[in-house]
Formats: C-alpha cells, sequence, structure tokens
C-alpha cells in the first residue's frame, strides 16, 4: 500500500493548525516532521517540543526524521513527545544499531536512513531490526530540492535485499518527491512518498497528496 507522507518544513508555520488539518483530511498516511540541529546538516528546524504539540492535535502517525549527531542523546525525548516513527541517519552515529534497539525498547518503530552518497550496503544488516529504511533522494538539510537520479537504484536495491529476505521494512523517498517522479519510484520499490514543497506549496494541498498516490500507484503496478 502506498503511504503519502507530507514534509512539514514547507507548511505555513503562523497557520500550522490549518496545515496540518488539510493533508490529514486529504488522507495524507503519516506527517513527516524534520528534525535539523545545524551539525549533522547545515539548518535548524523543530524540535521535541514541536513534535509534542502536534501530537495533541492529530492522531496522524508521527514521521520523525533526525537529522542530527548523536541521535542517541535524543531518542528517549521524541519518543516522549508521541513520535511513531523515529528514524535515525546510518552516518550520525558511531553505534545505529544500538541507537535502533533503545528506540525499540521506547517502544517506538525505528526508521534508518542514507544519504545520497552511502551505500545501502552499510544498512543492509539492520533491515531486520527496523520498520522502515529511508532513502534520501536529495542531500538532507533542504526542501525544494531536485531529486537526485541515481539514488533511485538504491531504492531499488534495498527492495531487493527486503525481498530476498522476506523484510517487512517499509521503503520511503525523501526529497525532491513529485507527481512526476512517484511513479517510477514505486516500480522501485518506494511505498512512503515524502513531500514537502509539492504538497503545503501545492495551490490545493489535497488535490496534490491524490495525485502523488495515483501516479505511485499507477507505478506500483509496474514493478
Ligand atoms: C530534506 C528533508 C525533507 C524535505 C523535503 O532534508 O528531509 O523531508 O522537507 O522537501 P521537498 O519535498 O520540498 O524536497
Ligand atoms: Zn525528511
Amino acid at each position: 500500500m502506498i503511504k503519502i507522507a507530507p514534509s512539514l518544513l514547507a507548511a505555513d508555520y503562523m497557520d500550522l493548525r490549518s496545515e496540518i488539518a488539510k493533508v490529514e483530511s486529504a488522507g495524507a498516511d503519516y506527517l513527516h516532521i524534520d528534525i535539523m540541529d545545524a551539525h549533522f546538516v547545515p539548518n535548524l528546524s523543530f524540535g521535541p517540543d514541536m513534535v509534542s504539540s502536534i501530537r495533541k492535535i492529530t492522531d496522524m502517525t508521527l514521521d520523525v526524521h533526525l537529522m542530527i549527531s548523536e541521535p542517541e542523546k535524543y531518542v528517549e525525548k521524541f519518543a516522549a513527545a508521541g513520535s511513531d516513527i523515529i528514524t535515525i541517519h546510518a552516518e550520525s552515529t558511531r553505534c545505529p544499531s544500538a541507537v535502533i534497539g533503545k528506540i525499540l525498547d521506547l517502544g517506538v518503530k525505528p526508521g534508518i536512513s542514507v544519504k545520497p552518497k552511502t551505500p545501502i550496503g552499510l544498512v543492509s544488516h539492520l533491515l531486520d531490526r527496523v520498520s522502515l529504511v529511508l532513502v534520501m533522494t536529495v542531500e538532507p538539510g533542504f526542501g525544494g530540492q531536485k531529486i537526485i537520479p541515481e539514488t533511485m537504484d538504491k531504492v531499488a536495491e534495498a527492495a531487493g535485499i527486503i525481498r530476498s529476505r522476506g523484510l517487512a521494512a517499509e521503503i520511503e523517498v525523501d526529497g525532491g518527491i513529485t507527481a512526476d517522479n512517484a511513479g517510477l519510484l514505486a516500480s522501485k520499490g518506494a511505498g512512503v512518498f515524502v513531500a514537502g514543497s509539492a504538497i503545503f506549496r501545492a495551490e490545493d494541498p489535497k488535490e496534490a497528496v491524490s495525485r502523488i498516490r495515483s501516479r505511485a500507484e499507477d507505478g506500483a503496478l509496474m514493478s
């Protein structure tokens, strides 16, 4: 099943309640929340207090993407804030496996993410313990970038590993996702589509959610 995860990074921060309501009523599956620390990535965004405020106003699955160094120091705070999924970067910590263990112990679903230049092979041994593998399709840090086409092969590679080992991890793609590339990505095995600009900056965010979903569904039929 295709899932759509609007990224709050591109929302109107003066009107977050209605921005969230808009995508929730559009049938979005996850709300993607990007956490940046100006160290792992050259930008700053939200902290755990933002996640707990959002938790109070929506039942959507909160898909928290930690683009921070030493995530082991913060996963407890993000779990307590009400995150449903906490994704860490393979490049952000000495021992991703231990952090995944910590997230599981906190009763939250773990995800593992790789930047465009990080090979999938680096995380293949973790795929049986995570709910989600996030293949970054742009360099993390900023919304509104264009997809890096080479990253699509990594989606196919992750899908191959997951299929051959009979695993349940979802494949999420993030960065430069639009209705125009969703079909191809789905045909390669992506199941969760993060989109910031393509949804929140669209004239009609509801229509944008439906369009990305229907293109992805068409693409998935070709996989
Ligand atoms: C980028 C973030 C993305 C970002 C995507 O580092 O991880 O989630 O919000 O934005 P768009 O969809 O505009 O590329
Ligand atoms: Zn993200």
